[in-house]
């Protein structure tokens, strides 16, 4: 492998390269990076419509203690379903409540992850035209210890009241639920029922090991909120940005038809733009162009949805004295969010999609000329017949084919719009539920990309997240459950990817009698950490053979490679259908040790399928 690295004939890797495509999907927001514990806090999955669906919600006594229904007479006008208790039983008397009281209990997303020592906020609404005695309590899995509790006594509560307490937990158990009940014979409605850890990520709602996860990954972007989560299977049940907004209490929920389950929409769209500000990721929103899967809106009538979406960009960056910019500000966040990237649709090409998208693009570009627009249609083989700034390039494949995709885009065209690869992934029996073998097809597929950088200027992997509760796509990146969490390789293979945003990519060349199951890349990379610079070189031996390679760098100004801080990082594993799973998170894992005979003429061992990352002191 010869590499030069002089930089005078290279090229800058943008720093917006590699990121994350977030879709919810697999729970991977409501029950997963969106900390909230209760699921369909407002009893209305399913809709406005009574009687409503309350699962998961379940009764606590039976129905000659109590009966529990549903009613329009909430205080929140966009979401009115309220829950209705009455209560039979009492403290004394012939119908005697039993000891831990009758009601309600919510056991979250398959189990609330409570921990001893940690606080958590419960907040819900009740009504009630006599004084009420509610006990708001953490209870373990098996439904009888009691991690937290606090009791609510309130004498007038005949208009909808607010209640708040902190629970402090005395115990660990990771598949709790939250109970509300009761000993006293009364009506009592409920609506809006949260509880939420205090420490969240800075406080904005997201489970800090899942954001730790994305945080580590330093991703370039944030792709949102899908995927086919956007469209819907119908338009009814599209991802639409308005109903997200707002205080939490006011927001309807909705059903994602295509991945099957109701989300609350806690996680709207002001947490995810403070979701790419935390992680300090370039936002890429992903709007409802009028497409779903099923049904569209006609182009002749799609003028209030165009302005629906300039509506969403100025309550994104408008000043606060504008409308949607002053819900913004009124949310806590006074200074516009940085978007300035967003894609008509998802995976919509075809079907007069140029129709809606030229609506949607001169109305975009006129109010906001510097946001880059991304068309659904592939231009990387045919130039696109409409303007775009960007355009949408998924692949889903088999290991061997992706690992031959990383000469996609050797004769794409250099001029006109560029390629967001905004969904990739290696599936099918070569995936496994996350094989070594999927992520090195995906590390030869972005080691191409990376050399077509000038013409590629996005990558992210997809789906990003799994709840192990609710595999409903398989792979993923990163697996979870109500209190551990793990990355497949895919995601370590990415984590040896993320120096690239911003590099420089160096010219490198595997001499003609090298595999063909080998592909390299080289960049030259600045770690903020030490302030040291590198010369990294990555290899993907995708044979099943080990391979000798002797590395050759010229072009270095003082020709000259430290060996003492140079190291070299392998992704590999005995078997290459391996897999991480809870019980051993790192079972395929990079591994970096030191290289003591780092030079500039130099010999290393690749192991048999494996990802190897050179890091060159310079
Ligand atoms: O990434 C999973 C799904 O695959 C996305 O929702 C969709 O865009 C694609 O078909």
């Amino acid at each position: 492998l010869f590499v030069n690295a002089s930089e005078s004939s290279v090229k800058k890797i943008p720093h917006t390269m590699f990121g994350i495509s977030f879709e919810e999907i697999n729970h991977a927001g409501a029950g997963g990076l969106w900390a909230e514990l209760v699921s369909n806090r407002g009893f209305e999955a399913g809709g406005q419509n009574t009687p409503s669906n309350i699962d998961p919600w379940s009764i606590i006594g039976d129905e000659s203690l109590l009966i529990v229904s549903t009613e329009s007479s909430s205080c929140f006008d966009r979401n009115k379903v309220a829950l209705r208790m009455e209560v039979m039983c009492d403290i004394s008397g012939e119908n005697i409540c039993p000891k831990g009281g009758v009601g309600v209990y919510n056991p979250g997303f398959w189990g609330m992850n409570i921990e001893q020592g940690k606080a958590y906020k419960v907040t819900f609404y009740v009504r009630s035209s006599q004084p009420i005695e509610i006990s708001v309590s953490f209870i373990g899995s098996n439904g009888r210890q009691t991690l937290a509790t606090s009791n609510i006594i309130a004498a007038d509560v005949t208009n909808w009241t607010k209640k708040e307490v902190v629970l402090e937990a005395q115990g660990t158990d990771q598949n709790s639920r939250l109970q509300l009940t009761t000993t006293r014979k009364n009506i009592i409605w409920l609506d809006q029922v949260s509880a939420m850890p205090l420490s969240t990520h800075k406080g904005h709602g997201f489970r800090g090991d899942l954001f730790n996860m994305l945080a580590d990954l330093k991703p370039g972007f944030i792709r949102f909120p899908g995927g086919s989560f956007v469209e819907g299977d119908w338009l009814t049940n599209a991802f639409r940005w308005k109903e997200t907004v707002g205080s939490w209490e006011e927001r309807p929920g909705h059903f994602g038809d295509v991945w099957q389950y109701w989300t609350d929409d806690g996680l709207g769209f002001f947490e995810y733009l403070q979701l790419a500000e935390d992680l300090g990721a370039v936002p890429v929103w992903v709007f409802n162009n009028g497409f779903s899967h099923n049904d569209k809106v006609d182009t002749s009538t799609l003028l209030p949805f165009v302005q629906d979406t300039l509506n969403a960009i100025e309550f994104a960056r408008g000043d606060p004295t504008t409308k949607w910019g002053s819900l913004r500000a009124s949310m806590g966040h006074e200074e516009p969010f940085d978007l300035r990237y967003v894609a008509v649709g998802n995976q919509d090409c075809g079907n007069n999609y140029r129709g809606n998208y030229l609506k949607y693009y001169s109305a975009i570009k006129k109010a906001y000329p510097d946001i880059n627009i991304i068309s659904n249609c592939d231009g990387s083989s045919i130039p696109l017949d409409h303007p775009a700034d960007l355009y949408d390039f998924h692949v889903y494949t088999n290991a061997n084919s992706m690992f031959s995709m990383a000469h996609n885009f050797d004769h794409t065209s250099r001029n006109g719009p560029k390629a967001f690869v905004s969904e990739y992934a290696v599936t099918g029996n070569d995936a496994g539920r996350g094989s070594l073998l999927k992520a090195l097809g995906e590390a030869g597929f972005l080691i191409g990309l990376e050399r077509n950088s000038d013409v590629v200027v996005m990558a992210s992997n997809a789906p990003l997240f799994v709840n192990a509760n609710d595999w409903r796509f398989n792979p993923d990146a990163i697996v979870f459950d109500s209190s551990k969490v793990y990355g497949t390789p895919t995601y370590w293979m990415q984590q040896m990817f993320k120096e690239s945003n911003g590099a420089i990519l160096l010219n490198s060349k595997l001499q003609a009698t090298s595999s063909t199951s080998l592909i390299t890349s080289a960049i030259s990379w600045k770690n903020l950490d030490n302030n040291k610079s590198y010369l990294r070189i990555k290899i993907v031996n995708f044979g099943s053979d080990k391979v000798a390679l002797k590395i050759i760098v010229d072009g270095l100004d003082k020709n000259l490679i430290e060996a003492e801080g140079s190291t070299m990082t392998i992704l590999s594993s005995t078997n290459v259908m391996d897999e991480n799973t809870f019980n051993e998170p790192k079972k395929v894992a990079p591994v970096t040790n030191p290289l003591g005979n780092a030079s500039n003429n130099m010999n290393v061992v690749l192991p048999p399928y494996s990802l190897t990352s050179i890091d060159l002191l310079k």
